[in-house]
Order: C-alpha cells, then structure tokens, then sequence
C-alpha cells in the first residue's frame, strides 16, 4: 500500500509527500506549506493540487470532497450531505448542508399498521433517501470562502470521473460485501456490477454520466442538479422504486450557516458542529465532564481513565435522546452544556461503581447490525485557514440506488431520524420523539467536524463511523492535548466507545490490559472487544509552522502534505 501511494506521488510529479493506511500504521507525514487529510490517496493528491495552485483550505476540502465522490462512491458523494466548520481569515463559521426529510415524508413511513418498521424501508431503496445537500453545500461553502475559481476546484473531479481512475482493492471489497443489495437496483448494476461483479482490482473505472454532472456543476453550480434534467432524473429514478423525493424537494432545498459550537477544554479553544449533529455537544461534555473530575491527574492506563469514559458517554449518549433538528427540539447546546446540568451528571457518577442505563432511560428491544459510510476531510493551509468537512450517504452507497443519468448514489440518510422512536437505528441508537421523522427537518447526526487551537497551533479532525465519530474524536484529542501524544500516534492507539445503549463497554483489542478490563467488571461495567471503531483524519500545525497529516490505520486513508518549493 506504501509503495503504491509513492508511485502514485511520483508519477504526479507532486511536491507533497503522502502516504496510504489501511490497517497497518505509518509516521503522520509533515511539510510547510498546508496538510490534508482524506479516505483515498486520489482525493487527498487532488487536495494537495490545489493548495499548491494557490487555493485556500476551503478551495482545497471542497475540492478534495468532490474527488471522493468519484473515487470513493460508498460515502464521497453529491447525494448525500455534510457538516463543515471553518476557521477562515481568522473568522469562524460553519455550515449545515445535512439531507432533509422530503416534503412528502411522514411520521410513520417506515412502520406497518402495528407499528412496526416495515423490512428495510428506511435503508436499502429510494424511500430511505433525504433531499441531497452536498450540491447546495459544497458550492456555498467555496462561494463565500474559497479563493480559485469554482471551475477550477471542480476540475479535477470531473478529470476522475472522465478519464476514470483505478480500482483499488478497497473499493472492490465494498462493492463485493455489498454486492446483493446493491443488485436490487439494475441502474447501479449498470455502472458498478458490470458483467455481475465489480470491476477488478487494478482496472480503470470512468463515470461518464457523472463527468457531464460535474460539468454542469462546474459551469452552473448546483442549479445543474436541483433543476432542470438532473432533478427530473433523481424524481423519476426515486419514483421508479417506490421513493418520495420529487425535483421541487430539490429546488427548495437551503444550506444553512450556524453558529459553530466553541467551547475551551483543557487550555485548547474547540469549534465543533451543533445541532442537527450530535457530535459536538457530545465531544463538548465529554471533555468539560473529564477535565472537572480530573481526567489530567489520572494514571493514563488503568480502570479509572475507561470507567470515566464510559460514565460520561452514558450520561451525553442519553442526552442524544433529546436532540433533533434545532426547529423542533426543545434541548439545544446552551441548555445541554449549562454549568448547572453538567454539574448534576458530575454528582451522579461514582468513580467505584459503574451506573446503568436502563436507569437514565428505557432499553430497546432488540439491536441492528452496524455498519457505516461517512467520509472526513481535514485541511489546513499556509495562512492559518483550518477546514474539517465530513460528507456522508450514512450507509455504505447509501440507498444503493444510483440515478443513471446523473451518476450518483442516493444517501439512506432517513434511517438517521428515530423511525420508530425509542428503537435503535442502523448504529444501535436509540433516539427519541424530539427527532422523529418531520417533513423538511434535518435527521440528527453525529458527525463531528472539529477545530481546536492554541496560539498558531491548530489541529483539524473528524471520522467516518456514525456513533463512534465522537467518542473517537474525543480520544483522539485527548491523548494530543492532554498526554502530548505525537499525532499519528493519537489516531493509531485503540479506543473505547460507549452510546448509552446499549449498556455495553466497546473496547479494540488492545486498549486494555486484562487487569484492567477485570477491574472494569467489578465495577459493574459489561465490556465487549470489537473491531468498529470510527475512522478518524487529522491534520495539525505545530509552532514552529510545521504541518502534519495522520490518516487513521483502521483505513481508508491517505494524508498528505505541501513540502517547501525549491
Ligand atoms: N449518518 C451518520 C451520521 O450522520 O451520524
């Protein structure tokens, strides 16, 4: 893997240095002219480009983004949404491009006459996509801050898609574990099951069809694909396999700038996404919970640092339960981060004995497989910009239906409302009324785009894995601003997660020593190796202006770096 992404850097002739990762660890790679941080090397290298052609960090993550949506199709996307916060010009803003539930959607689409969810209506099949907000998004996010042409930043996506790139063992993998949903829909059989398989490893792939929608995208901007041809194709499409979205959904669809979530923690300021995510009112108790009951003092391994994880994450997984789209819900951040509420949770947690979640709430009945696709760009540049943009289809190809004219694939997105609330959805969450399926809102998320910096230090990240996105990133960041772990090293180290429900400690192998997972037991906790944790991209800028790059092992990933020109 090593050696191909070499050969690919140098047959490009890049300045940068890069690397790709995908269970096996590598050194975060550093240089001085701007860092990013992607699934693939194709999109990682079409992000390099573009900051060594002048662009900002924006030009260079939308950029970067819009290369995902051709080579990475499980989770890049332009049919799906996003979250990006950004710290431009020393202005810190962020964006909603999150899917919304379509005009026509109902409370209990997805539930027979019982109450019951109907099979696998709000996962597999155009019933289970929101109205896409990546065109919308990607576009008002390079409007307002991105420095090149739109043209340009579009560019390079469209040359991938026309003049095809090369199948990587990955993506074949995805295609084959997916291969019998993926069948259900002959337009998709089309382009990614040719002749009954995936295309093989090592074989070029063109996407015509989403060539002519990237230059549409190029010279109209997303009016290409929320009117006219592309919005008709996208309601026939979805009309065809029993689905809701019609083009005036398109039309109609708005990004929406929020006040980023700022909040300062053990000496660093954060900025991370509010509501509709989840992501950054957990990742903000999290550590204002830790750093008041002394995480900094603890011994870094052993039972106390895992049983206070897990204690917080209980009590912020349960808080989820309240949240929705912000026009809806009653708990916001303001009321969820309150001094007086954190101070509460602080006073129920005992330090010897694990609590329960059946007693902040009620169990579910019975627990989904997981499974997850969301993608995350991390960017910084030479002038301090900072860009951390998570895209997601939330399952791997989302719906699985793709829109044969326009090339891409539906998200399944609505499977992130609480479709039948008080049961969990695709990650084993368990949401609540505040988050049921409403026409035009946005389904909660937990993705959770992350700024933090200290002086001229920064560092930028984010991770694909839907629950475990924030968990992860909160590890992350705590072994870099708390332990002074090197970056590569922060992403690599196993982590533990914990969602409230179900009441289970998820552990990787690894993370704990057998004494410590006993004393974990004895205090009550039910602890469970897996293999599922988020996968997490960062970029950092030290003090002294050096930039690093880390993709996580557990893979895909590629990080990459501008070097000095000679
Ligand atoms: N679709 C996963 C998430 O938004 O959290």
């Amino acid at each position: 893997m090593r050696r191909l992404a070499c050969t690919l850097l140098l047959a490009l002739g890049s300045l940068s240095q890069g690397l790709a990762v995908e269970g096996a660890s590598f050194p975060a790679v550093s240089g001085s002219g701007g860092a990013v941080a992607s699934a693939e090397n194709a999109s990682t290298e079409v992000g390099i480009e573009i900051l060594r052609a002048g662009g900002n960090a924006v030009d260079a993550a939308v950029a970067t983004a819009l290369a995902l949506a051709v080579v990475h199709p499980e989770a890049g996307n332009l049919g799906g949404g996003g979250f990006a916060v950004v710290r431009i010009d020393g202005q810190l803003a962020s964006l909603d491009f999150r899917e919304a539930a379509p005009a026509d959607a109902t409370r209990d689409m997805y539930l027979d006459a019982e109450g019951r969810p109907v099979d696998d209506a709000s996962r597999v099949g155009p019933l289970a996509a929101g109205v896409p907000g990546s065109p919308t998004g990607l576009f008002e996010l390079h409007q307002r801050f991105g420095d090149l042409p739109w043209s340009q930043v579009v560019r390079p996506a469209r040359l991938l898609a026309a003049e095809g790139f090369i199948v990587t063992s990955r993506l074949h993998r995805s295609l084959s574990s997916e291969r019998e949903s993926l069948e259900r829909f002959p337009e998709t059989v089309r382009v990614w099951l040719p002749e009954g398989r995936p295309p093989a490893v090592g074989s070029r792939m063109r996407l015509p069809a989403l060539a002519t929608t990237l230059e549409a995208y190029a010279e109209a901007g997303p009016r290409a694909l929320t009117s006219g041809s592309v919005a008709r194709a996208i309601e026939r499409a979805s009309d065809a396999h029993g689905g809701l979205l019609k083009a005036s959904d398109l039309a109609s669809y708005r990004a929406v700038w929020r006040q980023p979530l700022t909040f300062d923690a053990f000496g660093w300021k954060l900025a991370s996404m509010d509501l509709p995510s989840s992501g950054g009112i957990i990742l903000a108790q999290t550590v204002a919970l830790l750093e008041s009951l002394g995480w900094r003092q603890m011994p870094r391994f052993g039972a106390d640092r895992a049983h206070l994880l897990a204690e917080v994450w209980r009590r912020s997984f349960a808080d989820r339960f309240l949240m929705g789209d912000p026009v809806t819900t009653e708990a916001d951040s303001q009321s969820l981060l309150a001094h007086d509420w954190l101070a509460y949770w602080r006073s129920t947690i005992r330090m010897d004995r694990a609590s329960l979640s059946a007693d902040l709430a009620r169990l579910p009945e019975s627990l989904p497989p997981e499974s997850s696709d969301t993608t995350h760009v991390a960017v910084a540049d030479r002038s301090g910009n900072l860009v951390a943009l998570t895209t997601t289809l939330n399952d791997t190809f989302g719906c699985r239906l793709l829109v044969p004219e326009a090339g891409f694939f539906l998200n399944n997105e609505m499977d992130d409302f609480a479709v039948a609330p008080g049961r969990p959805n695709l990650y084993g969450l368990v949401q609540g009324e505040a988050n049921a399926v409403r026409p035009g809102n946005r389904m909660l998320s937990s993705m959770t785009p992350t700024l933090v910096w200290r002086g001229s230090e920064a560092v930028v990240l984010g991770g694909r894995g839907g629950s475990r996105i924030p968990t992860a990133v909160a590890q992350v960041l705590l072994r870099l601003l708390v332990d002074g772990d090197p970056l590569q090293t922060a992403v690599d180290r196993p982590r533990l997660h914990h969602q409230w429900l179900p009441d289970i400690l998820r552990v990787e192998a690894d993370a704990l020593s057998p004494e410590t997972v006993q004393e974990l037991l004895s205090r009550g906790h039910e602890v469970e190796i897996w293999t599922r944790d988020a996968k997490v991209n960062a970029v950092r800028v030290l003090e002294n202006g050096t930039f690093e790059a880390a993709a996580d092992p557990r893979g895909p990933g590629s990080a990459g770096v501008v070097t000095p020109m000679d």
